[in-house]
């Protein structure tokens, strides 16, 4: 029997400040109307001083164990997406592992900018077919606005920040994930780019002089890769899978600029109702950008049951990847609600004791080195 990798759970979480174009042009020479109109870009979410890539990262993954019903000690791979990490290391992946209480899970983190979350999917999706791993955690996550040059216009106005999160589970069962596809151009890696605090430009004081710590991007160029790729993409992980555009339900694209969607949505021949879009109230949060569109889109009754689906991406790297898959969660999720109640508290009282065994496991790392003489 064959082993599909099905998505039995998904959660967001987006900051709540948000940051209006009209905002923008009292700090970069621009205005609501060109923003509008280049970018489909009305306005985009910061995250707070106190929250990072793993503290949106963690919110996202809860809500999708709550609407998987599954405990964490039942993960066993955790994928965090992102080109904004806590730090270099340890994995953004590791932070979120430890958060939730997932004793049994593996985790790294996963470098393909904007593209990263499909990449994700990608490779968990592969590794249940092959019998590797059972109940798999992708995350796509994102911090852009700390390394956002907010003196830039031609970046500024784009990214923002936020966490969606999806979980894939083995199940002998048609449908889930029908078929993958990853690519790469790596001669137009300097087109979206962070040259600083690598191997090349380690972190000194010449480079955050030079503004190297920021995202630099060659915006036109990006913009044709992204038209032609988008619609490429679609159609190579549909033939895959043995299928056409004429079979698709709902095409969920990278929201990094309404032109792109609406180039890609044109190129296919698909009508508005067939394309998920939110970029005018989000804009570009990267790797995050598909699992909260595809949350949203289960939010607002757009996918049934049985309804085939493309998720696709483009971003640093260069890379793209799409994933084709028949949604075969049942819908809508309702539920009585003194069951779900207990629940909750009881997935409430894991994440407590999650923080608390943290801290046992440091304090007994501590107690054991006492005994290890050098
Ligand atoms: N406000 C006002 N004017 C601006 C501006 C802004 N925020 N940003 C750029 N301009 C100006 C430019 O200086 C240029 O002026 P000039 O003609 O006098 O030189 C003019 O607008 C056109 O610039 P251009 O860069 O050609 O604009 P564009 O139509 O390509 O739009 C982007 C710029 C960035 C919105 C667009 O290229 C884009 O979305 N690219 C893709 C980026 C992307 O998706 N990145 C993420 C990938 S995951």
């Amino acid at each position: 029997m064959t082993t599909n990798a099905h998505l039995v759970g998904w959660g967001r979480y987006i900051p709540e400040r948000i940051l209006t174009n009209d905002e923008l042009t009292q700090m970069v020479d621009t205005s609501d109307e060109w923003i509008r109109a280049r970018t489909g870009i009305a306005e985009r979410r910061i995250a707070s001083d106190g929250e990072t890539t793993a503290s949106m990262s963690i919110q996202a993954a809860r809500r999708a164990l709550e609407v998987a019903r599954l405990e964490p000690s039942q993960l066993d791979l955790i994928i965090v997406a992102t080109a904004t990490p806590d730090y270099l290391f340890p994995a953004t992946a590791c932070l979120v592992q430890d958060a939730l209480g997932a004793t049994h899970a593996g985790a790294f983190d996963l470098a393909a900018g904007c593209t990263g979350f499909v990449y994700g999917l990608n490779v968990a999706a592969n590794l249940i077919s092959a019998g590797a791993h059972e109940t798999v955690l992708i995350v796509g996550a994102e911090t852009l606005s700390r390394i956002v040059d907010w003196h830039d216009r031609g970046t500024c106005i784009l990214f923002s920040d936020g966490a969606g999160a999806v979980i894939l589970q083995a199940n002998g069962a048609d449908g889930g994930v029908l078929s993958t596809l990853v690519g790469s151009d790596g001669s137009g890696g300097e087109l979206l780019c962070l040259p600083g605090g690598g191997s090349r430009h380690p972190a000194s004081h010449r480079t955050v002089a030079e503004g190297l710590h920021y995202l630099r991007m060659r915006g036109r160029e990006v913009f044709r890769f992204a038209v032609r790729t988008m619609p490429d993409a679609t159609r190579q992980v549909l033939k895959r899978a043995g299928l056409s555009v004429a079979d698709l339900n709902l095409l969920i694209p990278h929201q990094a600029n309404q032109r792109i969607t609406d180039a890609s949505a044109k190129s296919l021949g698909l009508p508005p109702e067939a394309i998920i879009s939110n970029v005018e109230w989000y804009g570009n949060n990267s790797a995050a950008s598909i699992p909260i569109a595809l949350c949203e889109a289960v939010e607002e009754g757009r996918i049934q049951q049985d309804d085939l689906l493309v998720l696709v991406g483009f971003g640093a790297g260069l890379t793209w990847a799409a994933t084709a898959l028949r949604w075969s969660k049942p819908l809508p999720l309702v539920e009585p609600s003194p069951r779900k109640k207990i629940w909750t508290f009881g997935q409430k009282l894991r994440y407590r004791y999650a923080a608390l065994r943290s801290l046992v496991r440091r304090f007994l790392r501590w107690l054991l080195s006492l005994g290890v003489k050098e």
